[in-house]
């Protein structure tokens, strides 16, 4: 998924996303508790909006599967190493003061195994007294189905984005069937792209950060709309 979206992707996620409220909300929680903390792994990255917003905080780098979203993060960001990789086989040679999994992309890799092995490789890379975040989907209980939603954007006059997907459920799998309407003055052009995403419970998303050892903690507010999971490593 985001090969053919990469394009269309900060028109229609920057309205919907505080990435500077949500980055100084990183920054603030991270300092309160390590105020020497300096490096940020931002896993599934997408096209560096949370990069460009960090890297005032943090020596940031960043990673995604999708070449085209890498492209864009580089772009965005001069200077940020932006590495393409699967959240599940990350193998860095450094270790960083953070290691964030934001605005949902955990869910992507859709088994609880994957996810266990995710959370595990982002603690791999932890400097000691570092600290996990991740940004949750919803789980089997908060998963709507049987819904449409339409959306809309533009980014000046011209280039408008319609998009309308429907949300269903696949066993432990939510599945949306996403179809953008791109309309720039030279046509219309249709995309069409399904997402899946693995719908883990709390319990799923906690036992994962403690089986590496991290103290867990769970915060749920305006900002962070679908929660935050805060893996400490005690060891600092
Ligand atoms: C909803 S987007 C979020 C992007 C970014 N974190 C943001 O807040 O704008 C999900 C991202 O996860 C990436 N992704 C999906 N599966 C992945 C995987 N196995 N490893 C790394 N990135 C992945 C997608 O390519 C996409 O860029």
């Amino acid at each position: 998924v985001y090969t053919e979206a990469a394009d269309i992707y900060d028109v229609i996620y920057r309205p919907l996303r505080d990435y500077e409220g949500t980055s100084r909300r990183i920054a603030d929680l991270v300092r309160a508790r390590r105020p020497r903390a300096a490096t940020l792994l931002d896993v599934g990255c997408g096209t560096g909006l949370h990069l460009e917003a960090l890297r005032s905080s943090f020596a940031c780098e960043g990673l995604d599967i999708e070449p085209a979203m890498v492209e864009r993060a580089r772009a965005r960001c001069p200077g940020v190493p932006v590495h393409v990789m699967s959240m599940d086989r990350i193998d860095l040679p450094s270790t960083f003061d953070v290691v964030a999994c934001l605005f949902s992309s955990i869910a992507y890799v859709r088994t609880v195994d994957r996810m266990r092995e995710t959370v595990a490789r982002m603690a791999g890379h932890l400097a000691p007294g570092g600290v996990v975040l991740v940004e949750p989907w919803f789980s089997p209980e908060s998963f709507w189905t049987d819904t449409i939603t339409a959306n809309h954007a533009e980014d000046g006059p011209d280039l408008k984005v319609s998009w309308m997907y429907t949300s269903e459920r696949r066993g432990d799998l939510s599945v949306l069937d996403i179809h953008y309407m791109v309309g720039t003055p030279r046509g219309v052009d249709i995309l069409r792209e399904t997402h899946e995403l693995g719908l883990f419970t709390d319990a799923q998303y906690r036992d994962a950060l403690a089986d590496q050892g991290l103290e867990v903690h769970h915060l749920r507010d305006d900002v962070w709309r679908r929660g935050l999971y805060v893996g400490w490593r005690p060891d600092a």
